[in-house]
């Protein structure tokens, strides 16, 4: 097993920069997830770590050693790809074991892997049927195997999961956990759903248009997002972005909305922005969990205000509520017998202990 480090990494295609200049440093035994929209760069990047692309400038380490010029079959990794690209004609044991095959591991020792890779997999009953006889997740854990018994220094996946139904994806999300738990092998793992990322990662990277906007664990990516685009792009629903100012009333700092709904700061909040300017155009940044129906008696930092709600979705534990506010239109969450109806008022709460403020030019949370 080993920590992989990348240095300044870019990759251009002709005029097209798909990787602009990544640095990242992922130790032994973690499990990293690239996250981000189509296009950002995140297999590119998988790729060039796999020895797949050419990088074209920067530094890739793999335990350590400079790999820029090591081809892929000398470096260690067991990568699993979206289509799982197994052998048709071969059996699942024969899939399993064709690189150890090939690069003429003892029998014994071929044997006792599989053993293992098929009981950690649950396949023990499947390994003399061949591919089409499998279901897609019983594949995907084929696929799975055939990376395992290679013992690499680090596995890599590229949206393993994005054949699957949506009931499948989610138990095979929790069948990669175990399988990590277990062997702790250093893994990088590519997808763009949010869900499947801080679910799955010790660390995640966020990827915008080929550069790293954030890397943090899943918590502190969701509380803390660093910027507008990760703010956004992490949490569903995603977060609501209010336009609004900041204005000093009776010594006390409040944040406006609208002529009519302006709130005041709690201590903590007010200190941390004391410095943006009044006036200066702002974000406020609330998650849909952090505007709730509100309750009778007040608590610090909850504000409470009058709604005319659009649409609800009752969701079974909870229900989502859209209406109006500030121009935009803002979801929240409430109690589903908070009685919340289509076209009807509610008196709601902001919950600002938990509220994020943005500059609206730079997308840069305050
Ligand atoms: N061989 C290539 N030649 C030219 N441009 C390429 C090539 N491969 C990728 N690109 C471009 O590089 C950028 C990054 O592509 P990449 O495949 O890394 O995205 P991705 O984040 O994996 O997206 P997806 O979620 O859609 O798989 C894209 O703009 C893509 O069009
Ligand atoms: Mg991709």
């Amino acid at each position: 097993m080993a920590e992989v480090n990348l240095r300044k990494i870019v990759k251009r295609y002709d005029d097209v920069e798909a990787v602009r200049g990544i640095d990242l440093d992922i130790a032994d035994h973690e499990f990293v997830v690239l996250v981000g929209p189509s296009g950002c760069g995140k297999s590119t990047t998988l790729r060039m770590i796999a020895g797949l692309e050419d990088i074209t400038d920067g530094d890739i380490m793999i335990g350590g050693d400079i790999v820029n010029d090591v081809p892929p079959k000398d470096r260690d990794i067991a990568m699993v790809f979206q289509n799982y690209a197994l052998y048709p004609h071969m059996t699942v044991a024969e899939n399993m074991s064709f690189g150890l095959r090939l690069k003429r591991y003892p029998k014994a020792e071929i044997k006792t892997r599989i053993d293992e890779a098929a009981r950690m997999l649950d396949i023990v009953e499947l390994i003399d049927r061949k591919p089409k006889q499998l279901s897609g997740g019983q594949r995907q854990r084929v696929a799975m195997g055939r990376a395992i018994v290679r013992n690499p220094k680090v596995f890599l996946f590229d949206e393993p999961l994005s054949n699957l139904d949506a009931k499948l994806r989610v138990q095979m999300r929790i069948e990669i956990k175990k399988v990590h738990q277990k062997v702790r092998t250093t893994t990088v793992y590519v997808t763009h759903d949010q869900v499947e990322a801080m679910t799955l990662a010790d660390r995640v990277v966020v990827m915008n248009k080929g550069r790293i906007e954030q890397i943090g664990t899943p918590q502190e990516l969701y509380h803390k997002p660093a910027t507008r685009f990760v703010a956004g792009f992490i949490g569903s629903p995603a977060m609501n972005f209010l336009p609004c100012q900041l204005e000093e009333n009776a010594g006390k700092m409040h944040i406006r909305l609208t002529e009519r709904i302006a709130f005041p700061l709690p201590p903590d909040r007010a200190a941390r922005y004391q410095n943006a300017k009044q006036g200066e155009k702002l974000l406020l940044g609330l998650r849909p969990e952090h505007i709730t129906e509100a309750k009778g008696h007040a608590e610090p930092g909850i504000e409470a205000f009058d709604a005319l709600l659009d649409v609800t979705e009752p969701m079974g534990m909870e229900t989502l509520i859209y209406f109006a506010l500030a121009g935009k239109q803002v979801c929240g969450r409430v109690n589903p017998n908070a009685c919340a109806h289509d076209g009807e008022p509610l008196r709601l709460a902001v919950d600002l202990n938990n509220m994020h403020l943005l500059n609206e030019v730079t997308g840069a949370v305050i």
